[in-house]
């Protein structure tokens, strides 16, 4: 065969595999119309609603509420142990459940708009005995919104085996949402980036500390030489010892760079991933006069509070007129385009690129 017929058959199958993929998206949700016996139309799960509660059934549809429930966690166990999809909604509210272990065989929770009424798909609140999730074998979260809060208690998710949370749609933004006045509470670097998979844009609204893992290699708390995932703020002004930051990949709080003398950022050149949560900015450039660009050489994905992912001013002129740098950093925080405010005084990208002629 030559090496274009070759090519040209390469391409078919991988558009086919991706035509492929692109369906598996869809068939939990097909699935649905198709078994009526595994739907739950009650809604609210209780002693009596429980006797038509599809217990045998893998892949349950509904939108399940669970609250204020005259169900106990062994009752609730007995009904969900087949369970490994659901499909719909869950709410747990008002409870006093002190986890959500009668959920551990859920592999995957996908969100369905034709059940239910509430745009809250996925959320636990106000159940004040919560310690943990500890859903177990979850895997996959596809749906728009997460929202856990006010569960005072609440000391962790425990979601092990969490790899994706994402929309089912390709543009949507992912809103997170948990909020704790529970001081012990902290969530881990494997569920945060369970949250920030892929090109899923994301409105992280966590206000969370992240937990500090144990004997967990070239992670760090505070700057220090061959660390790649710093916990914490990273301030940098002048006289800042670069070599502290050199190896850094990721950087999980704000990365405040004011009044230096860098003329550029290639010491952050590891440098791929920020993620901000507790609605902080996540970058701060500020008074960095001798900047002769904005460039961050492989910072490519920005996560924080939607509106909160960067303030620059002050700095250079030419750095404010670093066009390229400008959209470099707004695709890195997943925007599409609009004003970026302190970035070039209020122009947009677009307007640095091309300034308006008079
Ligand atoms: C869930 O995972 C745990 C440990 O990872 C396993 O022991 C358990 O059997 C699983 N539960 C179900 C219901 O599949
Ligand atoms: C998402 O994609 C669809 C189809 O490609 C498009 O019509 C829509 O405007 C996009 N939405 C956003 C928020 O970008
Ligand atoms: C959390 O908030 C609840 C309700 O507002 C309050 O009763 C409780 O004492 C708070 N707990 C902590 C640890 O602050
Ligand atoms: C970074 O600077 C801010 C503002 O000056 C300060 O509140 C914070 O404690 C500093 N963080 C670290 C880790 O030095
Ligand atoms: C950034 O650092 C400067 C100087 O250390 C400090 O004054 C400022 O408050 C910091 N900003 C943030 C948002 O941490
Ligand atoms: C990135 O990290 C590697 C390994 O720690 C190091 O050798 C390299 O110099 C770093 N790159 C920059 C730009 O500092």
């Amino acid at each position: 065969m030559s090496s274009q017929t070759m090519n040209l058959l390469l391409k078919f199958i991988f558009l086919f595999l991706i035509t492929e993929l692109s369906k598996i998206d869809c068939w939990e949700t097909r699935s649905c119309g198709t078994n009526p016996s595994c739907e739950f139309k009650q809604t609210f799960l209780s002693q009596i609603t429980a006797q038509k509660f599809p217990k045998h059934c893998s892949t349950i549809c509904g939108f399940l509420i669970i609250q204020k429930t005259d169900l106990n966690a062994e009752e609730l166990t007995g009904l969900f142990k087949n369970i490994r999809i659901l499909v719909g909604g869950l709410q747990i509210v008002g409870t006093k459940l002190e986890n959500l272990k009668f959920l551990a065989g859920l592999r995957r929770f996908v969100q369905d708009n034709r059940y239910g009424f509430s745009s809250e798909r996925f959320k636990i609140t106000y159940n004040p005995e919560l310690r943990e999730l500890g859903l177990l074998n979850l895997t996959t979260i596809k749906s728009r919104s997460l929202y856990i809060a006010n569960n005072e208690k609440l000391e962790k998710l425990n979601l092990p085996k969490l790899e994706v949370a994402k929309c089912l749609r390709n543009n949507c933004t992912i809103r997170v949402s948990i909020k704790t006045n529970a001081s012990k509470f902290c969530i881990t670097l494997k569920e945060l980036n369970a949250f920030t998979k892929k090109r899923n844009k994301c409105d992280l609204n966590i206000d969370s500390g992240i937990c500090i893992p144990e004997n967990e290699p070239r992670v760090c708390t505070v700057p220090t030489e061959g660390c790649e995932r710093l916990i914490g703020d990273l301030n940098i002004t002048k006289g800042f010892d670069v070599r502290k930051v050199e190896s850094l990949k990721r950087l999980y709080g704000t990365l405040n760079i004011t009044n230096t003398d860098f003329t550029d950022f290639r010491f952050l050149g590891n440098l791929t991933r920020i993620v901000r949560l507790g609605y902080k900015t996540a970058l701060v450039v500020v008074g960095n006069k001798l900047l002769r660009n904005m460039e961050f050489p492989k910072l490519r994905r920005i996560d924080s509070e939607i509106r909160r992912f960067a303030h620059f001013a002050d700095n250079s002129e030419a750095s404010h007129a670093d066009f390229k740098s400008c959209y470099a950093l707004r695709k890195a925080a997943l925007q599409k385009g609009g004003l970026w405010q302190q970035f070039g005084d209020g122009r947009s990208c677009e307007q640095i690129e091309f300034p308006p002629t008079r």
